[in-house]
């Protein structure tokens, strides 16, 4: 399995001190950021567009200058960057925005299968762009949609949500749960190589299923970012997921 990696979610930060906060979070042992993206169309939530995105780049390549351990290990960090943007787009025709998240210094741009008709076609224009690729499921998609694209189009993360896109600290859904733990196990047996992100409702007290079916990339935004001891909560995760 590749390195584990945590990614906690900016949505949860203090959006009115939002680099200090990504810096603070990085600080305390935090792989990558995880950039949570709505449009209010294909999820009831908006949050922050390519501007923003593009602050958080420059405050971030001046005050960062370590690359965290496993990111330089994974390898997909390619740009001399020491911080790895991982943009989560719940957005409607993703691909219209390949080209500015690119501008705005994303390096992995994540997309909603539900949200395009031609996701193949999407996953060309950010190949064409140099970004690497993701591409999020629902709770609700089935894995298997996902099997051509990691096997003919060398997707570079998969990423499983585990509640339903759109809001930041909704606790774990029981009945979502057990079918994205099956959903990350299906992956894992098939792509032991592959970048498995989940995402929603993840914390200390959730991780060990989610850990045990495979996945190695955990998003956690209020288990992080709403914790006294944010390093000791990012270092537990870690822990679960690498025991
Ligand atoms: C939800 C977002 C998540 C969210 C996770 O739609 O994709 O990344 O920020 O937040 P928690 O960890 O609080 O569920
Ligand atoms: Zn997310």
């Amino acid at each position: 399995q590749p390195p584990t990696i945590i990614a906690p979610s900016i949505l949860s930060a203090d959006f009115a001190n939002l680099a200090s906060e990504a810096i603070k979070i990085l600080n305390y042992g935090a792989d990558m950021l995880h950039i949570d993206i709505m449009d209010a169309h294909f999820v009831p939530n908006l949050t922050i567009g390519p501007c923003v995105v593009a602050s958080l780049r420059k405050s971030l390549d001046s005050n960062i200058s370590i690359t965290p351990p496993s990111i330089k290990k994974s390898g997909l960090l390619k740009d001399s960057r020491t911080t790895f943007f991982d943009c989560h787009l719940m957005i409607e025709n993703p691909q219209i925005w390949v080209e500015q998240f690119k501008l705005a210094g994303c390096d992995l741009f994540c997309f909603h299968y539900e949200a395009t008709d031609d996701p193949v076609g999407c996953i060309k224009i950010i190949q064409k762009y140099g970004l690497k690729v993701g591409v999020a499921i629902k709770p609700a998609t089935q894995v298997d949609v996902l099997f051509p694209l990691i096997e003919n189009e060398g997707i570079d993360m998969a990423l499983v949500m585990t509640v339903e896109p759109g809001f930041g600290g909704q606790s774990f859904k029981a009945e979502c749960l057990p079918k994205s733990d099956l959903q990350v196990t299906a992956l894992r047996e098939r792509y032991p190589q592959l970048d498995i992100e989940v995402d929603g409702g993840l914390g200390p007290t959730t991780i060990g299923l989610a850990a045990e079916a495979g996945a190695n990339v955990i998003v956690a935004g209020s288990a992080v970012f709403g914790a006294s001891d944010p390093a000791s909560v990012i270092r537990s995760l870690r822990e679960v997921v690498d025991a």
